[in-house]
């Protein structure tokens, strides 16, 4: 079997007396699209945050490409960042730059292309999310389900080959959630990118993930496919499904 390209071992962070992530392991492969579920406050976005290098985890040890990434200096830490594109929760876009200047800022603070090669990239990216015609609008002009795949299209604009979305559909509507999952999945086919998604919708992980997991207190308390996850017989996974699709 291939080794990971993404491989979380024993990984620990807490913040004072709060114990967050109590050493959990993920190994991530090549092209997997790996769901995180979990109640809110059980430390999703903290392990995304370890993964890009936000926040140094107390224990244990992440490796890329058999690589630990924990404890790089400022220079790898920003090499290695350029192969990760990532979508905060609540993904802002810079309310007071145009379509097109939110979508060259990763391109102008990280790499050297010129700028015809910026302007051929933004378009190409901005077709990818079927909103060509949005470059020259402010984001105050654009819907929230606009919004988000102006956000997707500026993290996937460098063409990360690792992509981590936090809470990608969340404040969307449940058909606009769905498009934005379809294109999640779609984006990453094209871009052979291999995908970590936080997510609490559920939908949205039926139509992207081959892989999940539950956090729980600290713990994964499951993992498996989608249908193995929603068919356990796990109390805590019951009720945290049963009220995922109320909510829906
Ligand atoms: N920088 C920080 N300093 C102190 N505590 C923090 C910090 N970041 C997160 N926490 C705490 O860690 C816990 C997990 O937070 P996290 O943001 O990972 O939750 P989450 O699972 O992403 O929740 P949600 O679904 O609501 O986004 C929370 O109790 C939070 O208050
Ligand atoms: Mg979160």
């Amino acid at each position: 079997m291939s080794k990971p390209l993404i491989e979380i071992v024993d990984l620990k962070k807490s913040f004072e007396n709060l114990t967050v992530l109590n050493g959990i392991s993920i190994d991530v492969f090549e092209g997997d699209n790996f769901v995180v579920f979990g109640q809110s406050g059980t430390g999703k976005s903290v392990l995304l945050k370890c993964i890009v290098g936000l926040l140094q985890p107390d224990g244990g040890d992440i490796l890329v490409n058999g690589e630990s990434i924990i404890n790089l200096s400022s220079d790898k830490l920003s090499e290695f960042r350029k192969s990760l594109g990532f979508l905060f929760q609540g993904a802002a876009l810079y309310d007071s730059m145009s379509v097109r200047e939110n979508l060259e800022f990763p391109l102008k603070r990280n790499f050297d292309f010129t700028q015809d090669e910026i302007d051929q990239k933004v378009i190409s990216t901005l077709s990818m999310v079927g909103l060509e015609e949005s470059v020259d609008k402010m984001p105050s002009e654009l819907s929230g389900g606009m919004r988000k795949r102006i956000g997707l299209a500026r993290s996937i604009i460098t063409e990360p080959k690792i992509m981590l979305y936090d809470e990608p559909t969340t404040g969307l509507d449940p058909i606009t959630s769905k498009e934005i999952s379809v294109l999640i999945l779609e984006l990453q086919k094209k871009l052979n990118m291999t995908s970590i998604v936080v997510t609490h919708d559920l939908l949205c992980a039926e139509i992207i993930a081959n892989k999940a997991i539950v956090l729980h207190n600290g713990d994964i308390i499951e993992e498996g496919t989608i249908d193995e996850l929603t068919s356990s017989d796990n109390k805590l996974l019951r009720n945290f499904f049963s009220s995922e699709i109320i909510k829906e």
